[in-house]
């Protein structure tokens, strides 16, 4: 197999280190912007393990809020293929405490939207004050659900992307630029 960390590697790379710390700035001054115009100054972040962990702790760093808190939950519908199973399963969702709060949900990529759209549903259900969703990539042409994120880092053709937390079957989430898998 390819080391993929060669920089010689002749894998094409989508986004560079510096494109993504760009499209970091960006979002999270957008939502920033946003927390401040809505008067918000405390925001509940919740990662989506695993994929979101890199992308989460770049985006809270930028973020320019008081107080932030982080939640970690996991959801998993892909397991080692690249095709989504469509059976999204959620874990430690119980044990949040939201109720009132104001919800950032933060995805590494939105594909089908299943996982976003079953995700939301449920954490609406612990009635928070406001929730939006963050995504780092967009592939709207696999969509089959109808689901749209409140900020999105690029939105990216129909290629399955690994690196900056994206894996497949758990391999290449350590890359700190993104790929096309071949
Ligand atoms: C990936 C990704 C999203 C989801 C998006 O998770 O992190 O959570 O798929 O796909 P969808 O829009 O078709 O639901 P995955 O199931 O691969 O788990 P992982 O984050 O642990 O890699």
């Amino acid at each position: 197999m390819r080391d993929m960390k060669d920089k010689n590697s002749k894998n094409k790379i989508l986004f560079s280190e510096t494109d993504i710390k760009d499209i970091v700035c960006r979002v999270a001054d957008e939502i920033s912007q946003d927390c401040k115009s809505m008067g918000i100054n405390s925001l509940n972040v919740i990662c989506v393990l695993k994929g979101a962990f890199v992308f989460a702790a770049d985006l809270v760093r930028q973020l320019e809020i008081p107080n932030i808190n982080i939640e970690f939950i996991s959801a998993s519908s892909y397991g080692s293929s690249d095709v989504s199973s469509g059976n999204v399963k959620l874990g430690c969702i119980d044990n949040l405490s939201i109720f009132g709060e104001n919800i950032l949900i933060v995805e590494d990529i939105i594909d089908t939207g299943n996982t976003l759209k079953k995700l939301t549903e449920q954490i609406k259900s612990f009635e928070p004050n406001t929730v939006r969703v963050c995504a780092m990539f967009d592939k709207p042409d696999r969509r089959s659900v109808d689901f749209d994120a409140d900020y999105v880092g690029s939105v990216i053709p129909d290629e399955f992307i690994v690196g900056y937390g994206l894996d497949y079957a758990e391999m290449y989430r350590d890359l700190p630029y993104v790929t096309v898998l071949k």
